[in-house]
């Protein structure tokens, strides 16, 4: 899909040579006497456009309009969750065939960066078709999206970084809708090492041997009962000078869950395809990175493999050695997600960062706590947890924070190891991160449980591409911060402020 900005005064709008119009039309119509103008006071004079954000009118071959096709869309005061709506609403009617070029005008309203970045994601979202195993399915007539406001030179940045989302949202619902035979883990790694080939990123990608050596025990025990070798994926994207703290990013990449010994029930297993969503979000964060090129250094680290019971698998009570030294005695082969990223997390203190932020499709709990609005957040620092929150606001993919006491790693002792991978049902989404919290004490850590957010079941069974657009903004964010002592390499990772 192409996509471009442009200032439209709405006489110009009218001028604009489209298939068909998606008009914003606000509460109060500005002043002017535009054919746009026109049409739509006699819309909403006339009842025919009713209040409510969402509401339309579809109108053909209007007075002293070019394009044939003009929908009218109420967007009250056009903020980003009207526009998204409204938006939304005139994607699923603009579907004819016959409409290549579309020009979404908000002329009559102002829009201001949030607004358009929402507009842009939902289009995007809204054209998305998955081809790669159907190849009969028909992508979308739409080719190109031209964005009317009255002044683009001032969301002109805006558009480019959102444009740089919409790629990374794209590359991460691509692979996290793969089945899991079209997207092993070595599959994975090759789409890392794809984006390797892009300027500014390096991959490289580790193999069972070299996970060994490493004593990477906890990601071992996991793979063991698979037939596919399990990777460990290293990306690096480069920025800003060497000496500077990276942000390491640290994607959960089950390509598969079937629970291991602990088998899940069959209802849905299917969509244990998805588990490698946080691996697909690091991804898409730097096809993102590469587009969007701020001034940051940011380390993506997968741990992928398959969950699989097999007569190698690892049993429940069996005892492993995490890279930490922790020994850990897995209750449940179904927590494998933890068993993973707790040696990513070892491994990812190497790199001295000024923040480590886990991704990971970790608990139905999570599920239960949030639903399929927000990402759960946990992080002891305040610092780093505020950032996160604020980013996920910014760019419309927002997060909650829950709790971390430590009482609540009271359920994960053991008699036979140092800790247990699982606790009771009780608040499953907080001991899951009680446990990954473990092996973080001296970094400056937060972990994002994607798992009701990372695609959507039912009819419309996919991938969201979430939390790229999250990740995304927090990297802008901290690109743009004032160089302070933050950045300095080391710093990021004092010990004083973990809990
Ligand atoms: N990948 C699942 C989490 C999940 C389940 C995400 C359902 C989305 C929907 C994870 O590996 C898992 O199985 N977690 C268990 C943990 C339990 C055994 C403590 C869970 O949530 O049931
Ligand atoms: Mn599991
Ligand atoms: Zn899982």
């Amino acid at each position: 899909m192409n996509f471009d900005l442009k200032t439209l005064s709405p006489a110009q709008a009218a001028e604009f040579p489209a298939d068909a119009l998606l008009v914003l039309v606000p509460d109060t119509l500005p002043k002017g006497s535009s054919p746009l103008h026109a049409l739509a006071a006699q819309a909403l004079k006339g009842d025919d456009l009713e209040p409510g954000v969402g509401k339309s009118l579809a109108c053909y071959r209007p007075d002293g309009i070019k394009a044939a096709r003009v929908l009218l869309v109420r967007a009250g005061t056009a903020d980003a969750v009207s526009v998204r709506k409204a938006v939304g609403m005139g994607m699923s009617q603009l579907k004819a065939p016959g409409i290549t070029r579309l020009g979404v005008v908000f002329s009559l309203v102002a829009v201001d960066a949030e607004g358009l970045r929402a507009a842009l994601q939902i289009c995007a979202d809204a054209s998305y078709v998955y081809t790669t195993t159907k190849p009969s399915a028909k992508p979308r007539a739409l080719a190109k999206v031209t964005f009317g406001v009255s002044d683009a030179s001032a969301l002109r940045a805006t558009f480019e970084t959102g444009k740089a989302v919409v790629a990374g949202v794209e590359f991460a619902k691509e692979w996290a809708n793969r089945p899991a035979n079209h997207a092993t883990p070595s599959r994975l790694a090759d789409a890392a090492r794809q984006l390797g080939r892009l300027p500014g990123i390096k991959t490289e990608v580790l193999g069972p041997r070299q996970i060994e050596a490493l004593g990477m025990g906890a990601f071992l025990a996991v793979a063991q009962g698979s037939a596919e070798p399990l990777r460990f994926i290293v990306m690096r994207y480069q920025g800003a000078g060497k000496a500077d703290a990276p942000v390491v990013l640290v994607g959960k990449g089950i390509t598969f869950d079937t629970g291991g010994i602990s088998l899940k029930p069959a209802g849905e297993m299917d969509e244990m395809k998805f588990d490698m969503g946080g691996a697909a979000s690091v991804l898409g964060t730097f096809a993102a990175l590469a587009e969007a090129k701020p001034a940051i250094n940011v380390v993506g680290l997968i741990p992928t493999c398959e969950n699989m019971p097999d007569g190698k698998a690892v049993k429940p009570g069996d005892v492993v050695r995490s890279m930490s030294g922790q020994t850990i005695e897995i209750l449940n082969t179904d927590a494998e997600g933890r068993l993973i990223l707790c040696d990513a997390l070892t491994y990812a203190a190497r790199f001295k960062p000024r923040a480590v932020i886990d991704i990971a499709t970790l608990t139905g709990a999570c599920v239960i706590a949030l639903g399929a609005v927000r990402s759960g957040l946990f992080s002891p620092r305040d610092e780093l947890a505020q950032a996160l929150s604020q980013a996920g606001e910014q760019a419309g993919d927002p997060c909650w924070r829950l709790p971390l006491d430590d009482e609540y790693a009271e359920g994960l002792k053991s008699n036979f190891a140092d800790v247990a991978n699982v606790a009771g049902r009780a608040g499953g989404a907080v001991t899951a991160a009680k446990f990954l919290q473990r092996f973080a004490t001296e970094l400056p850590w937060a972990h994002l449980d994607i798992a009701g957010t990372a695609w959507r079941g039912g009819a419309n069974k996919g991938a969201t591409g979430r939390p790229v657009p999250l990740l995304l903004q927090y990297l802008l964010n901290e690109a743009a911060r004032p160089a302070d002592k933050a950045r300095a390499k080391g710093k990021g990772s004092s010990a004083a402020a973990a809990r």
